[in-house]
């Protein structure tokens, strides 16, 4: 059965406080709506549709960059759940399996839990996802009898004795393309917030005499978010998680609660990566590599046998071949290293490419920028660039070259060579002693006690 998937995301999220749309506050550096939108992906969908209302534009682009084939509809004014999916329904047109609702703001659901939703379709017009809420708060209560679900009534919408179920509804929710349009048709706002709620189609159903149930999951995966301090706790569920499945895939973690990591970052097993490292979007690193205290990863490419840091960054555009050594205090933006080389104080590599076995000595400085554009740099291979040299790019040194350290390198220095670019040192004898006794009666002078 091929399935098709509607995530809800219209809705402001006055709670978050913020000129953002709620969907694209951030979990782990990519929008909440795209940990949904992943969540969903484990069904292989054949459509996805998310119901976009407030901040439409910033949704949709959020959307596009994500997978460029789901369709962003607006829903403009929010008259509630079964009127959001309604939006869906042009989208869906000619679509003929089943459709899951997922919502935006609820982006846990495990694709486990997705799969028993889909084995429960067979038999049951409708399926919902449950789950026991420790704190049922204003949750919508599933009211069931045996494994049938008679109903669903919202928190404002309940009797006292209603509100004492702790089975509580996720959203989450799947039916055929057909039988989810023809139930949304028999909704009618008659409720204490006047909205065309989604969670009618159950009672409908059963009216009608189809059977309806409801799979539950962990209270984990419904996680809801509407606050900044829900956000704050979704963040913390998703690192636990994805460290966990780092230590399960034999990355080593020394300090796993220290280590943060993002929706797409890519860890080899057999690396060790030390306390207090982050990484943002873009991250892989091979097998058998070394990720040492404090440093900071984005964009960025690590090959197996690298060391890298403490304290190093490595921006966007960084690929490191193997056996590579990065160390502290280095920075590297957009530049391959070779394989061997070495960078390992107080560096900037920008806009670089640095061939094979090559030292690059303490405080070396691409200078890249010229105050308006960026240039390149290219050293070659077994060249080893002298402490504190300033590689003025554009400009390139060739393979076993060398620089003297202090040079201030403009020029392109050829294979084998040895370039020095300081100013000569001249030495006067005697010259430091005298010196000194001026110095000191200059002071006594002044009054000054030393
Ligand atoms: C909904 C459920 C409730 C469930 C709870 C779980 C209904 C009627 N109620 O309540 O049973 O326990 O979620 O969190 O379905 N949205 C739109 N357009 C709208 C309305 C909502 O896109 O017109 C989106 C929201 O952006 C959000 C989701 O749908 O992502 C849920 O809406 P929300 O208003 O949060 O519903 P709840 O009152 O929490
Ligand atoms: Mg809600």
């Amino acid at each position: 059965m091929s399935t098709a998937l509607v995530i809800l995301a219209a809705g402001k999220g006055t709670r978050m406080n913020s000129d953002q749309p709620k969907v694209l506050h951030q979990i782990a550096n990519a929008p909440m709506l795209v940990h949904a939108m992943q969540a969903g992906s484990a069904l292989d969908p054949e459509r996805t549709v998310v119901v976009a209302g407030h901040g439409f534009d910033a949704v949709r682009d959020a959307v596009a960059q994500y997978d460029p084939a789901a369709t962003v509809v607006l829903q403009a004014e929010q008259n509630g759940t079964a009127h959001a999916v309604n939006a869906a329904r042009t989208a869906l047109a000619g679509f003929e399996g089943d459709v899951i609702v997922l919502f935006g703001d609820t982006p846990f659901v495990s694709a486990e839990t997705l799969h028993r939703m889909v084995a429960a379709r067979a038999g049951n017009a409708v399926v919902v996802l449950g789950f026991q809420a420790a704190d049922p708060g204003r949750y919508g209560r599933l009211l069931m009898r045996g494994d049938s679900l008679e109903r669903i009534v919202e928190y404002a919408d309940a009797t006292p004795e209603e509100r004492t179920v702790s089975f509580c509804n996720s959203g989450v929710m799947l039916a055929s393309s057909a039988q989810l349009f023809d139930l949304i048709d028999a909704v009618k706002p008659q409720n204490a917030q006047a909205e065309y709620y989604l969670t009618d189609i159950v009672g409908i159903a059963r009216a009608r005499g189809l059977s309806v149930t409801a799979v539950s999951c962990d209270e984990t995966e419904t996680l809801g978010i509407n606050s900044r301090a829900h956000l704050a706790r979704a963040e913390a569920v998703f690192q636990a998680r994805a460290r966990d499945d780092l230590l399960d895939l034999g990355v080593t973690l020394q300090q796993p609660e220290t280590v943060m990591l993002s929706f797409d970052t890519v860890i080899g097993r057999d690396t060790v990566i030390e306390p207090n490292v982050y990484f943002g979007p873009g991250v892989t690193v091979e097998s058998g590599a070394h990720i040492r205290a404090f440093s900071h990863l984005e964009g960025c490419h690590v090959a197996r046998g690298s060391i890298v840091g403490p304290y190093a960054r490595l921006r966007p555009g960084t690929e490191l071949s193997e056996d590579t050594r990065i160390g502290n205090f280095v920075e590297i933006k957009n530049a391959t290293i070779g394989q061997g080389s070495k960078v390992n104080h107080l560096s900037y590599v920008g806009d670089a490419t640095v061939g094979e076995a090559s030292n690059i000595g303490a405080g070396t400085i691409t200078c890249n920028y010229d105050g308006v554009m960026k240039h390149h740099t290219v050293i070659g291979n077994n060249t080893f660039i002298g402490s504190n040299t300033m590689l003025v790019a554009p400009v390139s040194v060739g393979d076993n070259a060398m620089t003297g350290s202090g040079s201030v390198i403009t020029k392109d220095v050829p294979d084998a060579a040895l370039a020095l670019a300081r100013a000569d040192q001249v030495n006067k004898p005697g010259l430091a002693v005298k010196l000194f006794e001026l110095l000191k009666i200059k002071k006594k002078k002044r009054g000054e006690v030393s």
